[in-house]
């Protein structure tokens, strides 16, 4: 890269979220992960100097659009101009719809669907006025099949491709592309609190034979946010070990 490209993540202190910013730090990035407290951002900003990496971590609700407009605003003005976007910002409230509540069921999507429309809302006016931009949107093998439980979770998810697909339109003469990663059951500490005879079940039908790992996913991000990655957009990749086969 001859200009350090500055890549936002959120849910950038999560499982999936510290694997992306490792990587894209090693590719050079200048890398700001985001994480919904402020506490957990300054652990695990300290826990990453330790393990030799120099990423910035700050707070943010990504279900807050005036403060994804602060965040993208102050990096831009600050830092420099935003070229990659990752939404990884995702939680659980996983239970049968029949006892779903309310609460459940905004705070899911708030944070996993709405939190991707904030981020991409807010970022989008600055790729377009340099007319380049990567948007990669980590959806959920849950998005693409549903899943017992995770009618709210599943919902989220599949509503990123219809945001992923359609924005891709809109924005595809403008030099930014935007792509969903659609991962299986990782290791993270998500997957982890599935009951584990629950888990067992799940693993059982994964045809790899294992949960996969952050940095198999991450490897995905590092390639779509190349600058040579240009021909991909609207598009979903999904990494799941099998669990999941669609053409
Ligand atoms: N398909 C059909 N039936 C199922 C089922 C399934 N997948 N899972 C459970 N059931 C059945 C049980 O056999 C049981 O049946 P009986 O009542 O006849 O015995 C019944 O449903 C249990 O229903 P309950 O209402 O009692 O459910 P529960 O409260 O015990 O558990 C749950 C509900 C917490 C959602 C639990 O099923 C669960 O944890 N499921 C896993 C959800 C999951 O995969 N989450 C993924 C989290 S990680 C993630 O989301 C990352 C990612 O992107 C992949």
């Amino acid at each position: 890269m001859s200009k350090q490209q500055i890549a936002v993540v959120t849910g950038g202190t999560g499982g999936i979220g510290t694997a992306i910013c490792q990587l894209l730090s090693d590719q050079g990035y200048r890398t700001i992960a985001l994480s919904s407290s402020e506490r957990k951002a300054e652990t695990w900003q300290e826990d990453q100097l330790k393990a030799g990496y120099n990423i910035e971590a700050r707070p943010l609700n990504v279900s807050d659009f005036g403060d994804c407009e602060r965040l993208i605003l102050d990096v831009e003005e600050a830092i420099g101009p935003i070229s990659v976007l990752v939404n990884a910002a995702g939680i659980t409230r996983d239970t049968p719809l029949k006892r779903m509540t309310a609460d459940q069921w905004q705070t899911v999507i708030n944070v996993n669907l709405n939190g991707t429309f904030n981020m991409c809302r807010t970022a989008l006016p600055f790729m377009l006025e340099r007319e380049y931009g990567r948007i990669i949107n980590i959806s959920s093998i849950n998005g693409e099949k549903g899943q017992f439980g995770q009618v709210n979770y599943a919902t989220s998810k599949a509503g990123i491709y219809g945001l992923t697909m359609s924005l891709a339109q809109e924005v595809a003469r403008k030099g930014i592309t935007v792509n969903a990663i659609s991962p299986g059951y990782i290791a993270t500490d998500m997957v982890m609190a599935v009951d584990e005879a629950i888990r067992d079940k799940i693993i059982a039908q994964i045809p790899v034979g294992r949960l996969g790992e952050p940095k198999e996913i991450a490897r995905i991000v590092d390639f779509l946010a190349s600058p040579d990655a240009g021909f991909i957009t609207g598009s979903n990749i999904s990494a799941n070990g099998g669990q999941h086969m669609h053409p």
